[in-house]
């Protein structure tokens, strides 16, 4: 697509490409939505740079909402009075950072999330970065031999691991609640470019269905190693305001928790995906 309203500069020919002409705190039409749309399918992670200012919540929630319906995270605190805003924040006392192990965004529900929008509205003085690598690419270099092995496959991903006191220092008490698992297919078909990309990661996927646990265990291993090669990354330096907006449904995702004791944080929604086939 040429591009009327918005220039997209990729950051490498394999994932992500910088957005600038979109001033997010204002409504986006239709036409510089469509390109947006065009850009996010085309480079999988999109980056805005040289926003005016934080966005409010109702400006994020209503950009996320041209993408579909907003989700609601299973197990994260939400910004008070906004169900879909996750605040994404370390500091000196964090125990954890979000996102510190590579993943696809809640991959455990039975509809992972479609994508992600995250704006850094608080940066560290240097570190912070966020890493991301193309799952279609990862796909596409298996074998023969593999793919065929893969196809038709299914894995479980899963979140009590995961999620059962994490957010305990953000107030959450989730005695009794029960947390997401799912069985998805370990090489899905993207609902709207019909490519396929490798669907497993080392954060929620616990193992592959009808396989011996030890060959489970180390297909897995293989795969996930496999997925965090260099070559299908790129890695982005945030600056303030930034925002990124990625495609769970090809891409993961990593931040590097490099800056404590110093402080970071932003807000964060998600649009509601498919079950993916
Ligand atoms: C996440 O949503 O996984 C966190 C990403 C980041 O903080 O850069």
């Amino acid at each position: 697509m040429a591009y009327r309203t918005i220039e997209v500069k990729p950051c490498s020919p394999v994932i992500g490409a910088e957005i600038r002409g979109v001033d997010l705190t204002q409504p986006v039409s239709d036409e510089q939505f469509a390109e947006v749309h065009d850009a996010f399918l085309q480079h999988l992670v999109i980056f805005f740079r040289d926003q005016k200012g934080p966005m409010t919540p109702e400006q994020q929630v209503a950009f996320g909402q041209r993408f579909g319906e907003l989700h609601i995270h299973p197990a994260a605190p939400h910004l008070e009075g906004y169900p879909p805003v996750f605040v994404i924040h370390a500091h000196k006392d964090s125990k954890l950072a979000n996102g510190e192990q590579w993943h696809s965004d809640v991959s455990c529900d039975a509809e992972p999330p479609l994508g992600t929008i995250l704006q850094i509205q608080l940066l560290p003085p240097s570190g912070g970065d966020t890493l991301f690598s193309n799952m279609y690419a990862a796909y596409d270099d298996l074998s023969p031999r593999m793919k065929a092995y893969l196809d038709g496959l299914c894995a479980v991903h899963e979140s009590e691991h995961f999620y059962r006191g994490r957010y305990a220092d953000r107030g959450v008490n989730d005695a009794g609640k029960k947390y997401p698992s799912a069985v998805h297919p370990v090489i899905r078909t993207h609902p709207e470019t019909g490519k396929k990309s490798l669907f497993v990661n080392r954060t929620f996927t616990t193992r592959i269905e009808s396989l011996p646990e030890d060959e489970s265990r180390a297909v897995l291993q293989f795969l996930y190693q496999h997925a965090e090669t260099p070559w299908y990354q790129t890695r982005f330096s945030w600056r303030l305001n930034d925002v990124a907006m990625w495609d769970n449904r090809c891409t993961q995702h990593m931040a590097i928790w490099d800056y404590w004791p110093n402080e970071r944080k932003g807000n964060r929604v998600t649009v509601k995906g498919d079950r993916p086939v």
